[in-house]
């Protein structure tokens, strides 16, 4: 391959054999469900009993679901798909200086998951940034394109009297140069974005620890304080997607992943009953889903479930996923109203830090990597 990354603008005619899987391996597309879907929940139900029992139903017998009306602004949500969209759409030399294949790293661009590790590839890039403290980690984040990181114009004409008039009559021209102008000029995109991500996986958490019987600070009170980390993937199309994954089966390695697919291309599947089924993209809703953390936190109640990207041949696909952690020093065990049925815990007690090491240190498609913990 000429670069290391395959968002280069050249659309390949043929897949790479890195990246062909064997026979058994592949995702099978024909044979995926898009008849059934996971649960959509709106979080604007006011009747809150009914709201835990939905979101207790849908942890129990899905691990993942959709939710509307989540509070996170419309605004906020297109903003950061822009920039995603920008960041993918720089030239492959602008992006490569970001490249790190380095788990460790807090922040990279990098491509299909763990090429350190893994034997055949996947059709993804990714930038990983972590989000949490804000204060700490946003000074290392790309700062192209520009409004990733900042864009400080305040649009006041006490300010900047002539940048006024120019920007307000720019703001006037057609629909499509207003919108690029007025993304522009919005201050903290990514930031903001963070923020409002972070209150709604809290609110879910709350509703969480109730639907299991427990106060509703208590997964909060279990995590520590979280550290939030980020993935703008972004799916090339693929000359052939019956031979490849844009991501393998995996599950989440964090507490609770919140998801913002595409709302045009779909790629997103969970293996429900033994079956793979689409996750239809459902307009303004976020994929919520259970990662390792919360299966074990729920003595293996809530499942953290196997879920897969596949690619396609016309359209690229993003998606930007929001991934809530533990505390490295957080030690994970679950409480005791839910290890009195008889069975005990059924993981051992393990802290953070130890587990996402275990996790990297894999590949991504072997087994569930909880299983290296269990009594
Ligand atoms: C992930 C993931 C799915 C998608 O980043 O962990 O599962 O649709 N992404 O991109
Ligand atoms: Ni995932």
């Amino acid at each position: 391959m000429d670069t290391k990354v395959i968002s280069s603008g050249i659309r390949y005619s043929s897949l790479p054999e890195s990246y062909i899987r064997p026979e058994s391996e592949r995702p099978r597309l024909s044979e995926v469900s898009d008849c059934e879907n996971v649960p959509i929940i709106d979080l604007g139900c006011e009747d809150r009993p009914s709201l835990v029992r939905q979101i207790g139903d849908a942890c129990e017998n899905y691990g993942f679901f959709q939710v509307t009306n989540h509070g996170v602004g419309l605004e906020a949500v297109e903003r950061m798909l822009e920039v995603a969209k920008e960041f993918f759409e720089m030239p492959v030399e602008e992006k490569l200086k970001l490249y790190s294949d380095d788990p460790a790293k807090t922040m990279r661009l990098s491509t299909s998951f763990n090429v350190n590790k893994e034997k055949v590839h996947n059709w993804r890039d990714y930038l990983r940034l972590h989000c949490h403290p804000l204060d700490k980690y946003v000074p290392e984040w790309p700062s192209n394109p520009p409004q990733f990181k900042y864009v400080s114009l305040s649009l006041s004409p006490s300010s900047s009297p002539s940048l006024f008039v120019c920007l307000s009559l720019s703001l006037c021209v057609s629909p499509v140069h207003r919108r690029r102008s007025a993304s522009s000029l919005t201050r903290d995109i990514v930031r903001n974005y963070c923020m409002e991500v972070r209150e709604l996986g809290f609110r879910l958490q709350e509703l969480i620890s109730e639907s299991l019987g427990l106060e509703k600070d208590h997964i909060k009170n279990v995590l520590g304080e979280q550290g939030q980390h980020m993935a703008v993937n972004f799916y090339p199309p693929c000359p052939q997607p019956e031979l490849t994954y844009g991501l393998p089966g995996h599950t989440d390695p964090n507490a609770l992943t919140i998801l913002l697919q595409d709302l045009h291309v779909s790629g997103l599947q969970v293996l429900k009953d033994g079956k793979w089924v689409a996750v239809k993209p459902h307009p303004n809703a976020f994929v919520i889903n259970i990662g390792d953390q919360l299966q074990a936190v729920s003595n293996g109640r809530y499942k953290s479930v196997w879920h897969r990207a596949t690619v396609n041949a016309e359209m690229p696909r993003m998606s930007v996923a929001s991934f809530l952690c533990p505390s490295d020093d957080a030690v994970i065990s679950p409480p005791k109203p839910l290890t009195e049925n008889g069975t005990g815990a059924i993981y051992r007690d393990f802290t953070y830090a130890e587990y996402y090491k275990k996790f990297w240190s894999r590949n991504l498609d072997q087994e569930h990597c909880l299983e290296l913990f269990k009594n």
